[in-house]
């Protein structure tokens, strides 16, 4: 499973960045809303961290299909390098993402609140589809469920989409999803400082360390 970071706050990207195993990052309006600073601007610096090869996933806000293209072509002109279009998984998305796919410029259908958006979105041609799973939870339905429905329909129809999933709380959700081996999941800094994020853990490696030092006086291999 691909994990991105789900944020546009650029120091902490520069921090998950530095520490975890991310393959990309993940915006959406309301994210670029809460830095408070020029999209584009934001977006470039987030490419610069993290260089041209990993994944920058960025929302086209316009309403219709020709707006959709419009803005996804804007999109990959600024951001050159490993990019992705998202485009909402309603019909005026389906017609941007078929067209788009004829263009060469990939997409992400996000917005994915059922299974039969998963399986139009990955029949237009969208490279990633991405369910909401929290906010699924909340609407009282499984949010998990309705991913490994969509995950499920790709890989029985032989659809080569994979899916992004997005909108997480807590790090057992991403656990359930890593052990199904979904295509991506998407998450937030605290999520997934969340996920490491354990007492026990933290106490082994004090007793290590303490252990070392009685021994050898020593905080470290390199000076004994
Ligand atoms: C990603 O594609 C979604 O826009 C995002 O994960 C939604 O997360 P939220 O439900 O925490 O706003």
């Amino acid at each position: 499973m691909e994990l991105l970071i789900d944020d546009a706050n650029v120091a902490e990207i520069q921090r998950i960045y530095e520490f975890y195993p991310i393959d990309g990052v993940t915006t959406n309006p309301s994210i670029l809303a809460k830095s408070g600073r020029p999209p584009f601007e934001v977006l470039k610096e987030i490419r610069s961290i993290l260089g041209t090869e990993p994944q920058l996933h960025v929302q086209a806000v316009a309403g219709d299909a020709e707006g959709m293209i419009e803005d996804a072509h804007c999109i990959v002109k600024e951001l050159p390098g490993n990019t992705f279009v998202k485009i909402p998984a309603v019909p005026e998305g389906f017609k941007a993402i078929k067209q788009l796919t004829k263009e060469g410029i990939r997409t992400t259908a996000t917005a994915i609140y059922t299974p039969l958006q998963g399986f139009l979105a990955a029949k237009s041609g969208a490279s990633y589809a991405a369910p909401y799973i929290n906010r699924i939870d909340n609407m009282g339905y499984d949010g998990i469920a309705v991913a490994r429905t969509i995950h499920d329909i790709f890989q029985q129809n032989g659809l080569p989409t994979k899916l992004l999933a997005a909108s997480f709380k807590n790090s057992q959700q991403v656990l359930e999803l890593c052990r199904y081996g979904v295509g991506a999941s998407t998450v937030a800094p605290a999520v997934i400082d969340g996920m490491v994020n354990n007492a026990a853990i933290d106490s082994a490696i004090r007793v290590f360390e303490a252990d070392f030092r009685e021994l050898t006086g020593q905080d470290s291999m390199s000076k004994l």
